[in-house]
């Protein structure tokens, strides 16, 4: 689990320091659906590269499973997410020139595992997203929402703990919004994996048990329905 406190975050741009997040303080149990809301600017993206490990906090601590991540080194940092922690962004960032198998492959390649078995779970993350047969299918060749879930079985191939996901279904029309949220949220009840959702989006947000919101760097926790 996640244990947030007093995290800070000060970006400077020329002479202006721009605080992206004050003294946030949160705790985000094994097994939770928590979704981040708030407006543009808030500091939402902030907090999932903290969480993710994608960037240091100025001050505060963010603890994954007890371990500091701010105390960690590259190496270590870098192992972390190839390990525990997957990522799903709005623009799906998969790699133009490799097939739809062979993105979902790449989250395997830190881990070593031998090319066959490799390939044989990119196969059946790909399934697990309804794209078993569309493996060959370059990015380029997929629908958005295509691309998305590829983007997402490459996230869940390697059995993270943690699944961050910021503003997954925002390039997605509203249907696929929809596919794109089911499946989240069946995989987050399947696999008891923790999932913080960043979303504008309140149809996404009214499908988690949980609600944060952040504006101008400062969370607050929406009451539970
Ligand atoms: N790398 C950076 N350098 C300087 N300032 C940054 C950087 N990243 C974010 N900021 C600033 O930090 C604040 C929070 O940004 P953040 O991206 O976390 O907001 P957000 O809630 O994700 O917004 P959006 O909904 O538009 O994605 C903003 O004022 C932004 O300009
Ligand atoms: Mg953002």
């Amino acid at each position: 689990m996640y244990q947030i406190d007093d995290l800070t975050k000060t970006y400077r741009q020329g002479k202006r320091v721009v605080r992206a997040l004050k003294d946030v303080s949160l705790t985000i149990g094994d097994g939770e659906l928590v979704a981040v809301q708030g407006p543009t600017g808030g500091g939402k993206s902030t907090l999932l590269q903290m969480l993710g490990g994608l960037d240091r906090p100025t001050s505060g601590t963010v603890k994954l499973d007890g371990k500091d991540l701010a105390g960690m080194s590259d190496t270590q940092l870098t192992a972390a997410r190839a390990e525990t922690i997957g990522f799903v962004f709005q623009n799906f960032n998969l790699i133009p020139t490799l097939t739809a198998l062979e993105n979902v492959e790449t989250a395997l390649v830190p881990s070593k595992i031998a090319r066959q078995s490799r390939t044989a779970r990119a196969l059946a993350a790909l399934d697990s997203v309804g794209l078993g047969d569309r493996g060959d299918h370059l990015p380029g060749e997929l629908s958005g929402g295509q691309q998305q879930r590829v983007a997402i079985a490459r996230a869940l191939v390697k059995n993270p703990k943690v699944l961050l996901a910021d503003e997954p279904t925002g390039n997605l029309d509203e249907e696929t919004r929809d596919e794109i949220v089911d499946l989240m949220v069946g995989l987050w009840k399947e696999q008891g994996l923790t999932v913080v959702l960043v979303t504008h989006d309140s149809v996404v947000a009214a499908r988690t048990p949980r609600r944060l919101r952040i504006a101008k760097g400062a969370m607050k926790e929406l009451p539970p329905r």
